[in-house]
């Protein structure tokens, strides 16, 4: 089965598929396929456009194991925890941060991911941002600017904010795409993400925010207000949030690998379907919240935990993570689209949560070339 996400070639039995270069250009049935060069038979597998992880932090060093344990003992996740991986960060040479980086791409490429988000966040100084979102630009186009993670110990508020706005912001927007902002509990509050997603914008970078992971507030109001492509997380909503949503063509990015980690309750996915918003699924892929790079993961726990259909989760996690990236030539297969693709061992994408935690993703390819 291929199943295309997109809305006139839906899903299609004996398929077959032909690429040109990095492109897709032809999709229709076996029997009325053109000849091409080289044929690939996947047998009765399925194909789906690659993954799409539109939330991620990769740019680290270091990991919290501890952490994790002591939150499996009863301890709450708070964030807190951010700081002990800013100090391996800030330690770490370039190569070490690019080794490690390089690492979680493959497995995101082994999960059948084709297309990422990559946060900086663990540097927090001018320096280690820069670093940051020079190393991810090596590896993706999708570079999110996250000095407004948390304020850094022995650091005062207002000076901070300031520095992620000017001197921060300057070294970094060469390199990213994206600014976000962790407007939290023990983040940052309205008023300051206000502050840095305006001057991010200024400075010509187009705007996401982390919003109501850890509790209620008006984070996805202000993402919706200020034209925000993805409001991440929403954990904890209430209607207004959900309207608000509903009315904007701001993404909702799911982030159920956190939620699994931080053993928190899971956000209700069927609401925000059910009021029309689009919904998106990545991974979070970082070393304190959700230290996963398993976006088959992020869908079964989707469709058991949150009420999403497997056809939606699948979705959610090609074309919505598309749509959170404002990208319209991946997520989708189609005629003229990037031949971004995977290959599932199994009669229909149902079985990614059908079949939680076995290794289904048997090919990945990115670009029109093989990668697994
Ligand atoms: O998306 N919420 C904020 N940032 C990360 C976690 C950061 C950390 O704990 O290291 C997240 O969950
Ligand atoms: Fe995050």
């Amino acid at each position: 089965m291929l199943a295309t996400q997109d809305d006139y070639l839906g899903e299609i039995a004996d398929a077959a598929l032909v690429i040109d270069g990095d492109m897709v250009v032809w999709i229709g049935r076996t029997a009325d396929a053109p000849a091409a060069d080289t044929a690939l038979d996947v047998g009765g597998q399925t194909v789906l456009p690659g993954f799409v992880d539109s939330h991620a932090h990769l740019v680290f060093a270091g990991e919290r194991s501890a952490e994790f344990a002591a939150r499996m003992s009863g301890a709450a996740y708070t964030a807190g925890g951010i700081a002990s991986t800013v100090r391996a960060t800030r330690a770490a040479t370039d190569d070490e941060l690019r080794t490690n980086l390089e690492k979680l791409e493959t497995e995101l490429l082994r999960a059948g991911v084709t297309t990422f988000e990559c946060k900086s966040g663990y540097g927090l100084d001018v320096e280690t941002e820069a670093r940051s979102v020079r190393l991810a630009r090596e590896r993706t186009p999708e570079v999110t600017f996250l000095g407004a993670h948390v304020v850094p110990p022995d650091t005062e508020r207002a000076a901070y904010v300031d520095l992620v706005c000017g001197a921060m912001l300057d070294a970094c927007r060469p390199y990213a795409r994206w600014i976000d902002v962790f407007c939290d509990r023990g983040a940052f509050d309205i008023a300051e993400a206000r502050t840095v997603l305006e001057a991010g914008r200024a400075a010509g970078l187009d705007l996401r925010v982390h919003a109501n992971q850890l509790g209620y507030g008006k984070a996805v109001q202000l993402a919706v207000e200020l034209g925000a492509a993805s409001a991440d997380h929403c954990t904890h909503l209430d209607d207004a949030d959900v309207a608000a949503l509903a009315s904007s063509a701001t993404v909702a990015t799911l982030l159920p690998l956190a939620e699994f980690s931080t053993r928190s309750t899971y956000p209700d996915a069927r609401r925000l379907l059910d009021a029309g918003v689009t919904v998106a699924l990545a991974t979070d892929c970082n070393p304190g919240s959700a230290y996963s790079t398993s976006m088959p993961l992020a869908v079964a726990l989707a469709v058991r935990e949150m009420r999403m259909t497997p056809a939606e989760a699948v979705r959610a996690a090609t074309r919505g993570g598309a749509q959170a990236l404002r990208r319209d030539d991946v997520g989708r297969l189609a005629p003229g689209l990037r031949a971004d693709l995977v290959v599932l061992n199994a009669p229909t994408y149902v079985h990614l949560a059908y079949r939680p935690g076995v290794p289904l993703v048997a090919q990945t390819w990115r670009g029109g070339t093989r990668m697994t």
